[in-house]
């Protein structure tokens, strides 16, 4: 088992199997995209599956897959299906959001995929494309319609945009009344490429929790699942339940149990870390895997406190600038 310097128990890896993906979220990415890496930069599947195998011999057991957006990346279904297989591994999850995902989804059981969290910011096709820049909305519907076909658990995720998408908060929970999905929604942070919030940063989460109590009085606090990041809300008559992520007031840092890997490779035990080391190179320069194993041991027994400390360490200094898809979430 792995357990950090201050005692929280490491289980969960969110691998950023791409860069690359097929919307322009302005709260992630330019209008242009970013600097997306060659294929040569990235890992390989052979490579990520041998990692995440080291990472299950030392007790990691739930994977997310993420990006940029993962189903971009040609192949795969047939690598999440080598990863399920792999000994130790119970859970994997999936970030997506949703336009290429629907002829996926009734083959998710099979690979161990119980639970989806959906990127979807507005319930308007309009705002839809301001938000993301492409006419995908219907696609992603499509998605979501599949996803509770099949029972698939659904997380809505929804980032809260001062001037973009205030006006969808109510609609997004209204839809909990008939759907059983849990809308999350999730304070933006400055991680767009530029560094910059898109605009003031005024929604916070009891901002955002306070804002929704207005309308429905019913809302109440339910038990959050033990290391989850949104804490979570029901109303009453609701089939679904509501959520809020303070990802950029890091509340949950305490009861993080999660290291990430970047498309190039790079470890994160912290979401606002600048990378602890490069894990391809370290593959591609041919380490064994207890070398490698001995490696993850010790960066687990470094990790920064919080996500305040690990952007205060930031070797290459100042404030995290990268988009989201570069970072994997
Ligand atoms: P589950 O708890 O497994 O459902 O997933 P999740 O909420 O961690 O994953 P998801 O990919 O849906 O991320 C939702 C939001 O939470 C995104 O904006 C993430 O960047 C943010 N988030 C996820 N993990 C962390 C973290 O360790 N720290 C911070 N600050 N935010 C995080
Ligand atoms: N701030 C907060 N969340 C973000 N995401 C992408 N960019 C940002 C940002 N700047 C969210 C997406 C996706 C999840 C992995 O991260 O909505 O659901
Ligand atoms: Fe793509 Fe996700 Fe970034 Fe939107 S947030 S541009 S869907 S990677």
């Amino acid at each position: 088992m792995l357990y950090d310097n201050h005692g929280r128990l490491i289980n969960y890896v969110r691998l950023a199997v791409t860069d690359r993906c097929n919307l322009r979220c302005f709260y992630c990415m330019p209008e242009e995209g970013i600097k997306f890496s060659p294929r040569l930069e990235l890992l390989s599947y052979e490579e990520m599956e041998r990692i995440i195998r080291v990472l299950a011999d030392l007790g990691v057991d739930k994977v997310r897959i993420t990006g940029g957006e993962p189903f971009v990346r040609r192949d795969l279904m047939p690598f999440i299906g080598k990863i399920a297989a792999l000994e130790g591994i119970k859970k994997i999850a999936l970030t997506t959001n949703g336009v290429l995902t629907a002829p996926h989804v009734k083959h998710f059981k099979d690979l161990k995929i119980n639970s989806v969290n959906l990127s979807l910011d507005s319930l308007d096709p309009i705002r839809f494309f301001e938000v993301t820049r492409r006419d995908e909305f219907p696609a992603v519907m499509k998605t979501l319609d599949e996803l509770l076909l099949h029972g698939i658990d659904v997380k809505i995720n929804s980032v809260v945009m001062q001037g973009q998408n205030e006006q969808d908060l109510l609609a997004l929970v209204e839809m909990t009344r008939q759907l059983p999905v849990s809308v999350r929604f999730i304070e933006e942070m400055p991680f767009n490429g530029s560094g910059q919030h898109y605009k003031e940063w005024v929604w916070d989460y009891r901002r955002i929790i306070a804002h929704i109590r207005e309308q429905y009085p019913t809302l109440h606090k339910i038990p959050d699942p033990p290391h989850s990041t949104s804490s979570n809300y029901a109303i009453e008559g609701h089939l679904g339940t509501v959520g809020v992520i303070a990802a950029y007031s890091r509340t949950f840092c305490g009861t993080c149990n999660r290291i990430r890997l970047t498309p190039q490779g790079l470890l994160k035990t912290c979401l606002y870390d600048s990378g602890i080391f490069n894990v391809r190179d370290i593959l591609r320069a041919g380490a064994t895997d207890a070398e490698l194993a001995a490696l993850f041991q010790d960066a687990i027994g470094h990790r920064f406190k919080d996500g305040y400390e690990a952007e205060a360490n930031r070797f290459m200094n100042g404030p995290v600038t990268e988009s989201m898809a570069t970072i994997g979430g």
